[in-house]
């Protein structure tokens, strides 16, 4: 495989697989990553759906709670779905960050690709029950199970030293071979939205816990990682990366320079038209840094 990511015109980003469970193994083996971004409407995931059929990539859109809650699963499912008709390469749904196992079914029955569960505010062995059950009522469906350990700073999570984030080794490998969940998201310094100073990653622990599981990992808060720290990521073991505040922070930004230019004659699909170039650039942007070999 090292061949394949020494010479750059073999490696083709819209490969198509039989499961998603062979694109995370094939990505871990090969040092590839799956770019996935948060979305919360048509309008954002058509500017994701575009960017990546541009680019000639396989993506991933996904939904965090309140945006399933608010369109219920189903009505997100066959939104994705419409897209895919008119989409040459896999676009695969995930539910971010659930920390309801029921939450984690309704996405799982309403067809969904993907599920997080998100159970490392809680005790391991919480975590582990949480996930076992989400796992267990997802296999028979075929659907790829996410779980967390450590936590992923911002947003409200607060920490006081490196203990109170950073996963542990051993709790990883608990968590992997006491679930065998599919792909593991970890604790190793990043954090969610824009940070104000560059987050610093843990990459000695980063390579102890590739060394210690085989499951693809999974790198969150994507908006505020420099380039080169996704790239050294990647090439360690991380097959797929979350990026969120960026796409939402640059809709709401340009939605709100169009409405208040248009001001009584705002109109949707007008103000739209403007706002999803932008989206677009930036989607555009980070996935040339994730797909960079
Ligand atoms: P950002 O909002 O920092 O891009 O992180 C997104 C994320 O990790 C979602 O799970």
């Amino acid at each position: 495989m090292d061949t394949l990511i020494d010479n750059p015109t073999q490696v083709a980003y819209n490969k198509k697989y039989d499961t998603l469970n062979d694109l995370f193994k094939d990505y871990r083996a090969s040092h590839k990553c799956l770019p996935s971004f948060n979305v919360n409407d048509n309008y954002d995931l058509k500017a994701v759906v575009e960017s990546a059929e541009e680019m000639e990539t396989n993506v991933m859109v996904m939904t965090y709670p309140p945006v399933a809650y608010l369109n219920s699963p189903e009505v997100f499912r066959s939104l994705v779905d419409g897209f895919k008709k008119v989409s040459s390469n896999p676009i695969y749904l995930h539910l971010d960050h659930s920390t309801s196992v029921d939450l984690c079914k309704q996405a799982i029955d309403a067809g969904y690709d993907s599920v997080m569960i998100d159970g490392s505010q809680s005790s391991l062995q919480e975590n582990i029950e949480m996930t076992k059950q989400v796992v267990e009522y997802a296999s028979s469906a075929g659907v790829v199970v996410e779980a967390e350990i450590g936590k992923i700073m911002g947003r409200g999570v607060e920490v006081k030293c490196d203990d109170d984030f950073l996963a542990s080794v051993a709790n990883v490998r608990a968590l992997y071979e006491s679930t065998g969940v599919d792909i593991v998201a970890v604790g190793i310094g990043t954090a969610h939205g824009f940070t104000p100073t560059e987050p610093k990653i843990h990459f000695d622990r980063l390579q102890e816990i590739a060394e210690a599981i085989p499951a693809p990992l999974v790198l969150h808060g994507g908006t505020g990682i420099p380039d080169a720290d996704i790239q050294k990521s990647i090439k360690m073991g991380m097959s797929k990366i979350n990026i969120g505040t960026i796409v939402h922070s640059t809709y709401m930004k340009y939605a709100k320079t169009e409405i208040d230019k248009a001001g009584d004659t705002a109109y949707p699909p007008f103000i739209m038209e403007k706002v999803l170039p932008e989206i677009k650039a930036v989607v555009k942007d980070r996935l040339a840094a994730v797909n960079f070999h």
